[in-house]
């Protein structure tokens, strides 16, 4: 990478991008940042604005505002540079039926002025192995499943060594067999250290795959993070059992928390509170009970519900999201 500097840790950043469409904002100011080395998930019901950041990210379409860098690269300033090193798969390749994989492969390889003809057969065989295709080389393309395509799609983006893979919704329209090939296929990607930036409608496969996420809703991001943190940002709900409640109130409130009483159970060993609030990551189980301890309550029942990410999800888009596929 001689031409694209400077090293940064972003492999895709992007400032106050925007996409209008007469009167419409299809991407409204977006700031993605996407670590290098992550498997960024790209998450929005349909109609959020993803292909559009995809193209505008590729240099396929023009942004109307904003600053995008990709693996350091200014684009589409950067574009000439930048690119050799980003393989992406859009929208369902367009392969000849009748030509085998290879064949096909052959073919698309030639189209790259970079690629040596005397290296291709090589290139050809090695990006055919790295998505398990190797044994259906010789195979007709009309013979392939949706899923062994979508793979082939994804070894065309592999003929030359990748920094970074972006892949619009690869998973889309596949069997659950061939959603798991390509699944599996992303993550050994990311393993062998490929940064992988990856859309989906479908929250359970983000949750499966990545380690990353940013959420859309209406062409804005709405949240971005490490799951981990999606998932800490959460409410959580701490249900306690007590017969020192107005010490538990207070020790729970200076933790963030809100609470009330529950009506369910009043015994003769205390009563219940149902706490709810957003304590962060930083305030575990146990530093709750220990605060609670600290302060002489005595803890007679404690559990603790995280919202799950899906609730997390509906609550930012405004939408289900399926948690199927
Ligand atoms: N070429 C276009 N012309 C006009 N509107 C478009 C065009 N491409 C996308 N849009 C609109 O932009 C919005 C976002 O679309 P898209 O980026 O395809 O969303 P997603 O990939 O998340 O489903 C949609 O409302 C869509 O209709
Ligand atoms: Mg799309």
């Amino acid at each position: 990478m001689t031409e694209v500097s400077p090293p940064a840790d972003l492999a895709i950043e992007t400032r106050g991008l925007s996409k209008r469409f007469r009167h419409r904002a299809a991407v409204d100011g977006i700031d993605l940042a996407v670590p290098r080395g992550s498997v960024f998930g790209f998450l929005g019901p349909n109609g959020s604005g993803k292909t559009t950041t995809i193209r505008l990210l590729l240099g396929l379409a023009a942004a109307t505002n904003g600053h995008i860098r990709v693996l350091g690269g200014e684009m589409p300033r950067q574009l000439a540079a930048v690119l050799p090193h980003v393989g992406s798969l859009v929208e369902g390749p367009a392969f000849y039926p009748f030509l085998s994989g290879a064949a096909n492969l052959r073919r698309l390889d030639s189209a790259d002025l970079h690629a040596s003809p005397s290296t291709r057969a090589a290139r050809v065989d090695e990006a055919l192995e790295r998505v398990g295709l190797s044994h259906a080389a010789g195979k007709k393309v009309r013979a392939y499943s949706l899923g062994m395509k979508q793979r082939l799609g994804i070894a065309h983006a592999l003929l030359r060594p990748r920094e970074l893979l972006v892949l619009d919704e690869p998973t889309n329209g596949l069997d659950p067999q061939g959603t798991r090939e390509v699944r599996s296929l992303v993550r050994s990607l990311a393993a062998g250290g490929t940064t992988v930036f990856v859309s989906s409608h479908l929250l359970a496969e983000v949750e499966q795959m990545c380690t990353h996420v940013g959420v859309m809703s209406v062409g804005k991001l709405v949240a971005q993070g490490t799951l981990h943190e999606l998932r800490a940002a959460g409410t959580a709900t701490i249900r306690l059992h007590t017969p020192d409640i107005e010490a538990a109130v207070r020790v729970l409130s200076r933790l963030g928390l809100q609470s009330e009483l529950s009506a369910a159970s009043h015994g003769s060993d205390g009563q219940s509170l149902v706490s709810t609030g957003s304590p962060g990551h930083d305030v575990a189980p146990e530093a709750i009970v220990a605060a609670l301890v600290a302060d002489g309550v005595r803890v007679r029942g404690f559990g603790v519900e995280n919202a799950s990410l899906e609730e997390r999800f509906v609550s930012l888009t405004g939408e289900g999201f399926d948690i199927a596929g």
